[in-house]
């Protein structure tokens, strides 16, 4: 992106979690993994050091707060990634709002939900996500954000 005087400023992506994901560590630890909400933006922030990308990093279990942050997301990021939970599975309003933005966005699921019970198997936000990732845990965030830097669209 480009500030108001046309210089490149860096490349600035929301990382948005959805419901119970500000549970890690705690929440259902054999499918999850040990490690906190805190220990993934760490590790993002960290990994985004390392390629000059900045982040903003957004959690709510409301899902009228994850629409409203994609609107306000419009014009300030060239990336979202998106861990619906388990809006993913039913939430057409989200869908919605992803839909209603132009900045791209990629579902990204911890666990892989294609393996887990049947209402997991469908996504209604994957068909206007540019992509999706899932089942690598913490990785799959990192590619996304590569996905953003080494592509540089909006
Ligand atoms: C999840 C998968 C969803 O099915 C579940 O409801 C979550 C987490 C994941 O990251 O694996 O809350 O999105």
């Amino acid at each position: 992106m480009r500030d108001e005087k046309g210089e490149a400023e860096l490349p600035h992506i929301l990382i948005l979690n959805g419901p119970n994901l500000n549970r890690l560590g705690k929440r259902e630890p054999d499918v999850y993994g040990t490690d906190t909400l805190t220990d993934l933006e760490q590790r993002l922030f960290q990994f985004a050091e390392g390629i000059q990308t900045e982040l903003t990093f957004f959690q709510s279990n409301h899902e009228g707060d994850l629409i409203d942050a994609l609107h306000e997301a419009e014009e300030q990021y060239d990336g979202i990634v998106l861990n619906p939970g388990a809006f993913s599975h039913y939430s057409y309003a989200l869908r919605d709002a992803v839909a209603a933005i132009s900045i791209p966005v990629i579902e990204v699921h911890l666990s892989n939900p294609h393996a887990r019970e049947e209402f997991r198997h469908r996504s209604v936000i994957a068909p206007v996500a540019r992509g999706q990732i899932t089942g690598l845990g913490f990785e799959g965030y990192k590619l996304a954000i590569s996905y953003f830097m080494n592509t540089n669209n909006k």
